[in-house]
């Protein structure tokens, strides 16, 4: 049986009241479409088509090559969105899964379900249906006496008592191809929104006598929609629900799983806590026994075994195995912390490496670096990288020892098992096991204070108090 999918995702969605395409808005992190996609590809489907309208360029780009186009130049309706996608239907497709692009959290055993329905009833089309407590908004299913789907009847257009059915059209439906093309040649606009309804090809296959079915679906979670940004919320909330606990079942113990953020593409491994207010962001990979949170964002970014990462942000970088991280810590993108290295609290590191075993315990910057193994970098520590104009490469040798409040003047390369002295400003080059020191020296003089203290008093006797020292 050869089978397609046409998910319909030409209107902006003007109840989102947003510049953006309603089905480029992300749950889990992920735009919506992307979601429908990733499901139908389980399904390997001889084809796939999206029909697109408004901010067009915008779907197609997030859309790529992952399926076909269909452009719907003006928003007439569902029935016409289908309607302008059928003639790209290749003529040997047998079943056409016809879904919205709004509705992003069905699973392809779902779909898979209602094709298999089709397939061996031979239906006409068969309407995955759902029974809600609050079915406003919603198309209502209409029965015959005989407890068959009768048609489907929009909300504005339901008198009160077919408001009252609970039973609604999920949006998803099987169609046998031909009947499809036959059904929406006969659609018409004589409805309260003047729209060209899909829902309408239910009553027209039914008064034709074809068999029309419908399939209530098992999970409601897997049906909700989002037509406005509370909606948006609710359907992050389930997705975000489910995936948790795949997650724990997995075996990662998430202490409160209300208050974690794990976005979609995201792995993790075993025996890994998370600790509350933790988001786990993009393509973001974690390894086995981690302890993540509290209070820590990671994104995109490869997190190995044993890694401990506290009350920090790290993005697009590469945390290596057993390493420390927080609290306070920012990892700023192109970033490879070494295994088993210490970057402590108020320590900012960008697009640096550095090597294993190393200590950057406190307040320290480190940028365009490139740090080597066994360091101590010093509480104070600063790369000067940046000249006002360009960027410039420090490069600091395994073993060396980087004391407090250096400041490297880049560019500047320091030799294996160097010395830099606390409180230098390095601004030339230190080979290895070199000494550095570059601070002014002091000047110390004895009894200098009692004697100034005296002679102010002299001369002007409250003064000291008044200053305030
Ligand atoms: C639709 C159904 C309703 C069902 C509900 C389930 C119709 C007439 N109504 O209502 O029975 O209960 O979904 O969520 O089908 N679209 C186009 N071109 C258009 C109009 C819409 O591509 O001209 C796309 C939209 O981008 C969207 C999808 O079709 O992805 C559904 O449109 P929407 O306006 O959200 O329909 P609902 O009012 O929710
Ligand atoms: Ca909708």
């Amino acid at each position: 049986m050869a089978r397609c999918a046409v998910v319909l995702a030409a209107g902006l969605g003007t109840r989102m009241k947003s510049s953006k395409h309603k089905v480029l808005h992300e749950v889990a992190g992920k735009p919506m479409i992307l979601h429908i996609l990733d499901q139908l590809s389980q399904l390997h489907l001889q084809q796939t088509i999206v029909v697109v309208g408004q901010a067009r360029e915008e779907v197609m780009s997030v859309v790529g090559n992952r399926a076909e186009f269909a452009i719907q130049d003006e928003q007439n309706g569902t029935g016409h969105a289908l309607q302008v996608a059928t003639p790209l239907i290749q003529p040997d497709i047998d079943t056409t899964l016809v879904l919205y692009g709004d509705a992003p959290l069905i699973q392809a055993q779902t779909m898979e379900r209602l094709f298999q329905c089709q397939e061996q009833r031979q239906a006409a089309a068969v309407v995955l249906t759902a029974s809600v407590v609050n079915p406003t908004g919603l198309g209502r299913i209409l029965k015959d006496a005989a407890g068959n789907i009768a048609a489907i009847v929009e909300e504005k257009d339901a008198n009160p008592e077919q408001r009252k059915v609970r039973e609604i059209n999920t949006g998803i439906y099987a169609f046998a191809t031909p009947r499809m093309r036959q059904s929406l040649a006969l659609l018409k606009a004589d409805n309260a929104q003047g729209e060209y309804y899909l829902t309408d090809t239910i009553g027209i296959l039914r008064r034709q006598q074809e068999l029309v079915l419908s399939c209530p679906v098992e999970n409601e979670d897997e049906v909700a929609s989002v037509n406005n940004r509370v909606q948006l919320a609710e359907v992050n909330r389930i997705f975000r629900r489910n995936l948790n606990r795949k997650w724990m079942l997995e075996g990662v113990t998430i202490v409160n799983p209300d208050s974690t953020y794990i976005d979609a593409d995201v792995t993790i491994g075993r025996d890994t806590i998370i600790y509350p207010e933790t988001y786990l962001q993009g393509t973001t990979t974690i390894g086995e026994g981690c302890t993540l949170g509290p209070n820590l964002r990671v994104s995109s970014s490869r997190i190995d075994d044993g890694a401990q990462l506290e009350q920090s942000v790290v993005l697009e970088s590469v945390i290596h195995r057993s390493a420390t991280v927080g609290p306070f810590a920012y990892i700023r993108p192109g970033s490879e912390i070494g295994v088993g290295v210490k970057i402590g609290d108020f320590v900012e590191i960008k697009k640096s490496a550095i090597g294993d075993g190393t200590k950057v315990s406190h307040l320290a910057y480190v940028g365009d670096a490139e740090v080597g193994e066994r360091v101590n970098v010093g509480c104070g520590a600063i790369t000067v990288n940046y000249d006002g104009e360009r960027k410039h490469r420090t490069v600091v040798g395994d073993d060396s020892f980087v004391g407090s409040n250096v400041n490297l003047i880049a560019p500047v390369t320091v030799g294996k098992g160097a010395y830099l002295c606390a409180g230098s400003t390095i601004t030339d080059d230190v080979g290895d096991d070199g000494f550095a020191i570059g601070r002014g020296r002091q000047v110390t003089k004895p009894d200098y204070v009692k004697a100034w203290k005296q002679r102010a008093q002299v001369e002007k006797p409250n003064s000291l108090k008044h200053e305030g020292r």
